[in-house]
């Protein structure tokens, strides 16, 4: 029977793609607990609308304090780019990695900014039937690693480019490949994305990408200028579990985890 629900079976649970779900999950989930971080309803409605076997996910995602670490790391990256989009009016927005997030619609409902959301093909596919393109709201199906698609976005404007969950799953090759293109491509703009420490790369099967300090990513790309760098446990005082914020505090007293995930900002 057609329930009109979005069939996710074309994603294998093997690969990176599959994460997408994990971190919408994370974000609806985070969205249902009073006093949420990011509160992010719309998540909660995508979900509410793709057939899967949640059940399963939940077992395997464990919803036992990550969901304030997807919402942390969201809510740094939402700050930053609403302070980047007030100063420059005229923006374009760039989303790399995009899954089945919300961001256009969290800050930008209105369609004020071009904005190009990119995923490889399978999940734009997925992400057009939850989210109809409509106005400036574009999207791309293509790997961020291949050459060609940038031709589609107009690079005379500032741009903000937005890359959450994806620079750890590239390699470092591709990385220096790719931070020289984006740059090129615009006259000036920010770059923003998370990070994880080379001992969280280790421990994630699909991870290839560590960082250990902002000014390594400057090297792979002298236009770049860090602007800042937020370890997610900065913002551990707005967890609203008493366990959990304990937990985020503890970590944030501990450097080694404190690098864990970081949110970086870089000018250019
Ligand atoms: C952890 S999910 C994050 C999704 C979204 N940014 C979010 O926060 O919900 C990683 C995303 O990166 C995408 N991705 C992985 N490799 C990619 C590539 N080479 N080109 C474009 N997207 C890629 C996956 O398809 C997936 O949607």
């Amino acid at each position: 029977m057609d329930d009109g629900k979005i069939d996710f079976s074309a994603i294998s649970d093997e690969g990176v793609t599959w994460t997408l779900l994990g971190t919408l999950y994370l974000r609806a989930y985070e969205s249902r607990l009073p006093r949420p971080i990011l509160g992010d309803r719309h998540a909660a409605e995508a979900l509410s609308r793709i057939d899967y076997d949640f059940a399963k996910l939940r077992r395997r995602l464990h919803p036992n304090g990550n969901q304030f670490l997807v919402a942390l790391r969201a809510k740094v990256l939402d700050d930053w780019c609403t302070d980047f989009l007030t100063r420059t009016p005229d923006a374009t927005v760039l989303q790399l990695g995009c899954g089945l997030d919300s961001r256009m619609l969290r800050l930008d409902a209105e369609g004020a900014h071009p904005w190009y959301d990119l995923d490889i093909p399978a999940v734009i596919d997925l992400r057009r039937r939850l989210y109809p393109e409509k106005g400036n709201h574009q999207m791309i199906g293509a790997s961020v690693t291949d050459t060609g698609w940038l031709d589609k976005v107009p690079g005379d404007r500032p741009v903000l480019i937005v890359a959450e969950g994806l620079f750890p799953y590239l390699t470092a090759d591709q990385m220096r490949r790719l931070l020289p293109r984006l740059t090129a491509h615009f006259d000036t703009g920010e770059l923003l994305f998370d990070g994880l420490a080379p001992s969280m790369v280790r421990m994630g099967r699909l991870f290839q990408w560590p960082v250990r300090d902002g000014h390594e990513v400057e090297r792979m790309d002298p236009r770049l200028t860090l602007a800042g760098q937020v370890p997610i446990t900065d913002l551990g005082h707005l967890i609203p579990v008493r366990t959990y914020r304990l937990l985020y505090q503890f970590m944030h007293a501990v450097p080694p985890l404190r690098r864990l995930l970081v949110d970086y900002r870089f000018t250019f």
